[in-house]
């Protein structure tokens, strides 16, 4: 399926996945964090990001917030425009994954279909979904960029969580609860540490 383009054909022959990993001593992979506005996405991508520059190897990292500065900033947060989004983030991980990168996304992502089909878009195993399970009462707590009260207060319309639909993963590889067994807040670096133990078990890291 190429969608709206006519008259193009897919080319083969480029150097391939393999050879790139090889180079880097890494499986290239997606780590999709998906989560309610609040629940760490952001926090735990980065310093996952770090630990794992710390262990050389080779990331990149893509952030709701930056990227719809620049290659999606004509996209608002209608339905149709979370979904575009969201449809154009897979094909770029892909592209990352492909390359050999451990690709981390953090994208709210609220919409299971749209999580789905980026699954299907990757090979088996290249998908790593990781759901930051965080209560919605805590992210609105938190409310880090004040946007729960306004959305609360009317002033923002169809915020996720509010009056936008969150669907929750059913298959993540990976659940990173907001509370330890304590019932304390985890730490982000913990949250962090749980999925290198995870991208270690399951051999990405080599
Ligand atoms: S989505 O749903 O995946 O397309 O959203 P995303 O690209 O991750 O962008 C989410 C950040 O945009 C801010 N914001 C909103 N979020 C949810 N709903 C509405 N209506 C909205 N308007 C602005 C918000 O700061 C999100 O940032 P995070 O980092 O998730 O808190």
């Amino acid at each position: 399926d190429v969608g709206e383009s006519t008259n193009i054909k897919w080319h083969e022959g480029g150097v391939s996945r393999d050879a790139k990993e090889q180079l880097l001593n890494q499986k290239g992979c997606v780590l999709w964090f998906t989560g309610l506005s609040g629940s760490g996405k952001s926090t735990v991508a980065c310093t996952l990001e770090h630990a794992l520059i710390g262990e050389g190897k080779l990331t990149t990292l893509m952030d709701g917030d930056n990227i719809r500065h620049g290659l999606n900033s004509n996209l608002g947060f209608s339905s149709t425009d979370r979904v575009e989004n969201i449809r154009r983030i897979g094909e770029v991980s892909k592209l990352f994954a492909d390359s050999g990168i451990i690709t981390l996304v953090s994208f709210i992502s609220p919409y299971r279909n749209d999580r789905c089909k980026v699954r299907e878009r990757l090979q088996p195993g290249q998908f790593i979904e990781v759901y930051m399970k965080v209560p919605l009462s805590v992210c609105e707590t938190r409310d880090p960029k004040g946007l729960y009260k306004k959305a609360r207060s009317g002033q923002l319309k169809g915020f996720t969580g509010i009056d936008d639909p969150y669907e929750e993963p059913e298959n993540a590889e990976l659940v990173i609860e907001a509370a330890g067994p304590d019932g304390n807040l985890r730490r982000p670096e913990d949250q962090a540490a749980q999925i290198l133990e995870y991208l270690k078990l399951k051999g990405y890291l080599q």
